[in-house]
């Protein structure tokens, strides 16, 4: 993900989330090199991305959103493999996310991913009507015989800084 890519994200956020990201969002998760994937169609066309910090020895998911036409074609999945593959390439033990209890459709992906809940964080999410809503933490363990990434991988453009200071998990 670059800059130029920020408006098709921005408008495929939008019909995403009640709660999108802002622009500052992802110009502070670019600035901060977290890992970022862009998922294409056919066409060239942008369909989908990923967002997640990464830090010592684990990965922390903060965005995957598939515009609304081209859901339930796989490519969450695939972003979720390219999220894999970057974790267990840099040595990463875990992947870490936040989900919320109502998001059925991806708390099955990720169920089916083999994340398994492990928490839940009391009124995380803001939700409509100035209400909250809670977040449920979930976990995957990845192989412990992961070898570290060669430094200056172009794909896993990772950082340890969250720049906004802002943590916010996927919504
Ligand atoms: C959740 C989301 C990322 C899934 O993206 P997707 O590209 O449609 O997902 P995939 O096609 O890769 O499907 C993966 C799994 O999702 C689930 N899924 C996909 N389509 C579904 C549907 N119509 N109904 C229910 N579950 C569905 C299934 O478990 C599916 O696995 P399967 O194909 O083995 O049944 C997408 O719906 C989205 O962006 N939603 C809005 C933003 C969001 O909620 N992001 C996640 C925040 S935690």
């Amino acid at each position: 993900m670059s800059e130029a890519d920020l408006d098709t994200v921005l408008a495929i956020e939008a019909c995403a989330y009640a709660f999108p990201w802002r622009r500052s969002h992802f110009a502070d998760s670019l600035a901060a090199s977290h890992w970022t994937a862009l998922r294409r169609d056919a066409d060239g066309q942008l369909v989908g991305y990923a967002v997640a910090l990464p830090a010592a020895d684990e990965m922390h998911l903060l965005n995957l959103t598939v515009a609304r036409p081209h859901e339930g074609r796989g490519h969450a999945r695939a972003l979720l493999d390219a999220l894999q593959a970057a974790a267990v390439a840099r040595g990463a033990a875990t992947l870490w996310l936040e989900v919320r209890p109502s998001n059925e459709r991806a708390r099955r992906l990720y169920a089916a991913r083999g994340f398994e809940q492990v928490g839940l964080r009391r009124d995380y999410y803001p939700a409509p009507h100035g209400r909250r809503e809670d977040a449920i933490v979930m976990r995957l363990r990845l192989a412990a015989a992961a070898s570290p990434a060669p430094p200056g991988d172009a794909a896993d453009r990772a950082a340890a800084a969250d720049p906004a200071g802002d943590r916010r998990g996927l919504d």
